[in-house]
């Protein structure tokens, strides 16, 4: 499967978001980070914030719930305009039918694991999902350092992933850099968000290719 660079708009100028989606031109998909100051301790943006951009670009949304109460708000994504929608497995009292419901709605279902959730105990789930969402720092804060110890839990995943002979895509997230992404692609990720290392350089579509570059190599 090829090699996605997913940048976050956590770390763009949210004043100007659509030229900020313009500005990281092939891109795959562009990673919208939601926080409700409950499930992590930052508030960012709403549905209605979703709901716009999906007008103001062309470039599908892959969209990160760090909110409570998942369940209730995965679908209404959806319906905001996200091809994809992640929620996480701490927050979500019923995962296999938000990620039904999900799909059922026309988007890609995928599940996020906070550093310290193991994979082993959704090991059932997989063929439940098209994606899989391994954190790589503690959720919450763009710019945070990567954290190598989730190396064996993403080598561990796409064991599971061939096992049982699924499409699922593996993202990774937080910390991803051009120092970074040449060994989550050596575990096995195939999906890679970037949030500082893209919009925190003066030619984010230029810091878009090298990712791929250096991700493919
Ligand atoms: C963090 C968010 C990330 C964040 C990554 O909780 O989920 O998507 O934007 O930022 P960087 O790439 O700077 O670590
Ligand atoms: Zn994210």
């Amino acid at each position: 499967m090829a090699v996605q660079i997913n940048p976050s708009i956590l770390s763009a100028d949210f004043s100007r978001l659509a030229e900020e989606a313009k500005a990281v031109e092939g891109a795959d998909w562009l990673h919208v980070d939601v926080m409700d100051n409950h499930f992590v301790p930052n508030l960012t943006l709403g549905v209605p914030i979703v709901e716009s951009l999906s007008r103001a670009t062309d470039i599908p949304l892959d969209c990160h719930l760090m909110i409570e109460d998942a369940d209730r708000w995965a679908p209404q994504y959806v319906e905001a305009g996200a091809g994809s929608v992640t929620f996480h497995a701490e927050a979500c009292a019923a995962p296999v039918r938000t990620a039904r419901e999900i799909r059922a709605k026309g988007a890609r279902a995928s599940m996020a694991l906070k550093p310290a959730t193991p994979i082993e105990p959704y090991e059932d789930l997989l063929p439940e999902l098209d994606m899989l969402l391994i954190m790589t720092v503690e959720p919450g804060f763009g710019g945070q350092a990567f954290l190598d110890i989730m190396l064996p839990k993403i080598r561990r995943t796409r064991e599971l992933i061939s096992k049982h002979g699924l499409e699922l895509w593996l993202q990774v997230d937080g910390g991803v850099s051009a120092s970074t992404i040449e060994r989550c692609a050596e575990a096995g990720a195939d999906v890679f968000v970037a949030g500082s290392a893209v919009y925190g350089t003066d030619d984010p579509a230029a810091a878009v290719r090298m990712l791929r570059n250096q991700a493919t190599e």
